[in-house]
């Protein structure tokens, strides 16, 4: 199969590769560009564990190929957090809300969490949460995840104030 030449921006950093067609965004980030946080569950576009922004929307890297992304905008979960350490408003509110427990999911939910209030995006609590049907946990019953939510949307309001 021939191979075909790209480069990226993930995570502010540039990366590239020569691949085949076939190679999916998913595979590309995880085992060519080093980032493990895209979980992969289904591999068929149902569970939005591996959800990545891609020039700022939430995208499910297993159905997208890695050549559709060449001279993209790629985010990942290891993307989100300040080069300090300081965590992202939806990391943090996951954290307070406890918003996960085996954290296979947690990616995916932040990610799309990240994409709806990206730029200054102000969803309605409502809006994430159905954003949010598209990610499946199989631990948290959501409650917590709902609440990180709620957060989420509580301090974005508080930052128009
Ligand atoms: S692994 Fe991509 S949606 Fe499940
Ligand atoms: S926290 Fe385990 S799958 Fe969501």
């Amino acid at each position: 199969m021939s191979k075909h030449s790209i480069e990226m921006t993930v995570n502010g950093h540039r990366h590239s590769g020569d691949i085949e067609s076939r190679i999916s965004l998913a595979d590309f980030l995880r085992d060519g560009a080093g980032y493990t946080g895209v979980h992969l569950g289904c591999e068929h576009g149902v569970c939005g564990a591996c959800t990545v922004m891609v020039d700022g929307k939430a995208v499910r890297s297993c159905l997208m190929l890695a050549v559709q992304a060449n001279g993209r905008d790629v985010t990942t979960v290891e993307g989100l957090a300040a080069d300090d350490g300081t965590l992202h408003p939806v990391q943090q509110a996951l954290l307070d809300q406890h918003g996960l427990q085996c954290g296979f999911c947690t990616p995916g939910v932040a990610m799309t969490m990240a994409a709806l209030t990206s730029d200054g995006k102000k969803p309605s609590e409502g809006e994430l949460i159905a954003a949010l049907s598209g990610n499946i946990c199989r631990c948290t019953g959501y409650q917590g995840i709902r609440r990180a939510a709620a957060q989420l949307i509580a301090s974005t309001a508080e930052e128009q104030i």
